[in-house]
């Protein structure tokens, strides 16, 4: 039985914290659940750690279904959220519900969706939770409107924006979603919105008073390495090791020293017999 929505709310409730990481293929989805992480977002990050882009911005719907079915075809316990990505629920609630939706049925059935966005969304979420498809909010500094933003810059720095995301949350929570991402705000605010909400906050770049965190995998494990980003940290440097595993290899390669016997197949006796007889034109 996969981590349900109810089962994330319990954790708050016995104030658990709670470890959420991104995945995006089935290979590393499976050790990130080996590893006791409850759940799992496949975040549409993927447009920038996966597809190479500058922003989220090109990340398309057929692309959040490809990526969401790896990772529920390499999990078994784990609460999926898949990301809903950029104007695939902005622009109405049918909208939206057609594509959490499309998302829930064509992704191998994850367990939720994730949308950015404010108050200006809560008649969006209260209309796709009331078709049964739960929903993680996501405020702060929201990736897919970067542009509008005028870049990745902290939110909710001054006391008025920061009663605005209090707002937001309130009625996020209100419509329904069952946890809310806080993104890249003081932590001072993002403590403030985890008192006051009864659903979990799960922060990144929010400080250690929300009720759980979230991050991009390849961060923690230092797979970009030109790329360290504020708030994460790298518990491992695995640009380095894999660089240094495959010199090994092209070295080995090209000194006829890969593969040994332990990796090469045998003929038997009698097809030696045969195979002499053939080098011979027999
Ligand atoms: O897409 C993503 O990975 C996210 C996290 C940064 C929260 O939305």
């Amino acid at each position: 039985m996969r981590t349900t929505i109810l089962d994330i709310r319990k954790m708050k409730r016995n104030h658990q914290r709670i470890a959420m990481v991104t995945a995006y293929d089935a290979i590393s989805a499976r050790l990130v659940e080996q590893a006791g992480i409850p759940m799992i977002l496949v975040g549409d990050s993927l447009g920038m750690v996966v597809q190479g882009n500058d922003t989220t911005v090109q990340v398309t719907l057929a692309d959040m279904i490809y990526h969401t079915r790896l990772v529920m075809r390499g999990t078994q316990k784990a609460l999926v959220v898949a990301d809903l990505p950029f104007m695939t629920y902005k622009i109405s609630p049918e909208q939206a519900l057609t594509n959490a939706a499309r998302l829930m049925q064509e992704g191998g059935d994850p367990g939720a969706v994730k949308m950015e966005g404010g108050a200006a969304i809560a008649p969006t979420v209260a209309r796709v939770t009331a078709a049964g498809i739960p929903v993680m909010a996501h405020i702060g500094l929201t990736p897919q409107s970067v542009h509008q933003l005028g870049g990745w810059r902290a939110q909710g720095k001054d006391v008025d924006s920061a009663k605005t995301l209090l707002e937001d949350a309130l009625a996020l929570e209100q419509a329904g979603a069952f946890a809310i991402v806080l993104e890249t705000i003081p932590q001072q605010v993002a403590k403030l919105i985890s008192e006051r909400l009864s659903i979990p906050t799960i922060g990144i770049g929010a400080g250690v008073d929300c009720d759980g965190q979230v991050q991009v995998l390849p961060d923690l494990l230092g797979l970009l390495d030109d790329i360290k980003p504020k708030h994460s940290k790298q518990y491992v440097n695995l640009a380095d090791l894999i660089r240094g595993a495959l010199s090994d290899y092209v070295r080995e390669v090209e000194a006829g020293e890969f593969p040994t016997a332990a990796q090469s197949i045998n003929a038997d006796e009698r097809m030696l017999a045969g195979l002499k007889k053939l080098a011979k034109g027999e």
